[in-house]
């Protein structure tokens, strides 16, 4: 606690509230007691003031740009981790030593095939369906099938619910996929990475061998790192908010991506590069760019903007170089819709409406570009953000679940509709 005092006038009265510091960032004014003491609630549609959660495990300075996972710089991860060291990091709070990744990593392989059972349920969903309606709704179902990690109660239990999601979200995601081309299951395959073998999973098949390329395994990588956390975002406070009420884990992260699948959350992604293909080529943007700035129109340049970043998100800068590395090696340098890309950035970083709205490239705006020239129909890149994101989703379910002051979240409102009147008979109405 700081010894900075909040004072509240209202009227002729005058109250105080504590402030609250963290290790960094902004200082909060604990008004937990407002309604006690003043009779009032504050009012914040979108929390954009409100922190409703303490928390030790991500950190954004969206003025400067910068992403911290338990304190170390994203780009320091990107460059010299890898997701699972990630995944671990964000879980227990340190890095670990080898032995402790060793065991780590062999806890998660072993965990990565899902139940047999499961491959019926996939059969029950149209082949058509959208990759986020199957994730959610298997990922909803592992409830029913692993009944023994249900009990939030027994940190045991936790623990293995955690594993298990982080185990076999790529393995979900990926029967998602086969599912949706009408091509086999693929078994997973323990002897490799796990961004490898999320992309065995996607792309081998039966009839011939099937060699992930080192560069696009990184990328895969790197893609995973870069969305595991972005501390209380929209899909992640859904989870919390799921999680107050003792839910069990796999019921919270099933609403965690139904969240995500959302054009201004995660499916940001898949909605920029539909933009980038509904654009086409370089010369039809200023038409494009002009429809954005007309409010009228309701179009918004997507994967451009951020809630809390207003300035050149971290993530996008790491993207960047990777989207030109993986674009070198597909040989798709002179892709129409990198072109495009190209363009809308630069257009982005000078134009004056953008400037004056620090609106800058997001991280969805590289991912989608990277994705596609992996070879994932754009229906699953916002999938392929659940799988990277259920880490985060279970690191603060995790913290909420152990806080001694968890409470049930419970929003209250401002009540503008009728107010008391009586019923009238329908004859005279
Ligand atoms: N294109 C054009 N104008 C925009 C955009 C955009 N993408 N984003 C914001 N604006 C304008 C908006 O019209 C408003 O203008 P004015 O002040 O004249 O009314 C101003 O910028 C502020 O907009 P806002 O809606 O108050 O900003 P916000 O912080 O509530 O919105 C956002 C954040 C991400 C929802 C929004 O920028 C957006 O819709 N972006 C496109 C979707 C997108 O890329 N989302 C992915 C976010 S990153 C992934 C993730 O973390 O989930």
């Amino acid at each position: 606690m700081s010894d900075t005092v909040a004072k509240l006038t209202i009227g002729d009265k005058t109250f105080e509230f504590p402030v609250l510091s963290g290790s960094v960032g902004p200082d909060v004014i604990d008004i937990r007691s407002l309604y006690a003491k003043t009779g009032l609630f504050t009012y914040d549609p979108g929390f954009t003031s409100t922190a409703a959660t303490d928390s030790a495990i991500t950190y954004i300075d969206g003025d400067k740009g910068e992403l911290m996972y338990r304190g170390y710089p994203i780009e320091q991860l990107a460059d010299k981790s890898h997701y699972l060291e990630v995944c671990y990091l964000l879980l227990y709070g340190e890095l670990p030593d080898k032995a402790k990744l060793a065991d780590f990593e062999n806890r998660v392989t072993r965990h990565t095939m899902v139940h047999e059972q499961m491959h019926f349920f996939y059969r029950g969903f149209r082949r058509d369906a959208h990759p986020m309606a199957v994730v959610c709704g298997v990922v909803g179902a592992m409830a029913a099938f692993y009944h023994d990690s249900i009990d939030i109660t027994d940190p045991q239990q936790r623990e293995i619910a955690s594993i298990r999601m982080i185990a076999k979200i790529p393995t979900i995601v990926a029967m998602a996929y086969k599912y949706s081309v009408g091509q086999p299951f693929v078994y997973p395959r323990n002897d490799l990475d796990y961004a490898s073998n999320f992309l065995h999973m996607c792309f081998s098949v039966p009839a011939e061998p099937y060699v992930v390329n080192p560069t696009i395994a990184r990328a895969m990588d790197l893609i995973f790192t870069l969305h595991a956390d972005h501390e209380q975002n929209a899909s992640t406070s859904t989870v919390r908010l799921a999680g107050s009420s003792d839910a069990n884990p796999f019921a919270c992260i099933a609403a965690g991506v139904a969240c995500l699948w959302g054009p201004a959350h995660g499916g940001a992604n898949e909605a920029a590069l539909n933009m980038l293909k509904e654009i086409g080529t370089p010369d039809k943007i200023p038409e494009f760019i002009a429809r954005v700035k007309d409010k009228s129109s309701g179009v918004r340049l997507m994967g451009f903007g951020h809630r809390v970043y207003k300035n050149y998100d971290p993530r996008a800068k790491v993207m960047q170089q990777t989207a030109r590395s993986v674009l070198d090696l597909m040989g798709v340098e002179n892709n129409p819709l990198l072109q495009v890309a190209q363009e809308l950035e630069r257009i982005a970083l000078t134009d004056e409406y953008f400037v004056s709205r620090k609106l800058y490239p997001n991280v969805d705006f590289y991912s989608g570009i990277i994705l596609e020239a992996i070879g994932f129909p754009t229906s699953m890149f916002t999938a392929i953000f659940a799988l990277s994101r259920t880490v985060g989703w279970i690191a603060q379910w995790k913290e909420m679940i152990g806080d001694p002051q968890k409470k049930i979240g419970r929003p209250r409102q401002l009540y503008n509709g009728a107010p008391t009147r009586d019923y009238e008979p329908i004859e005279r109405r």
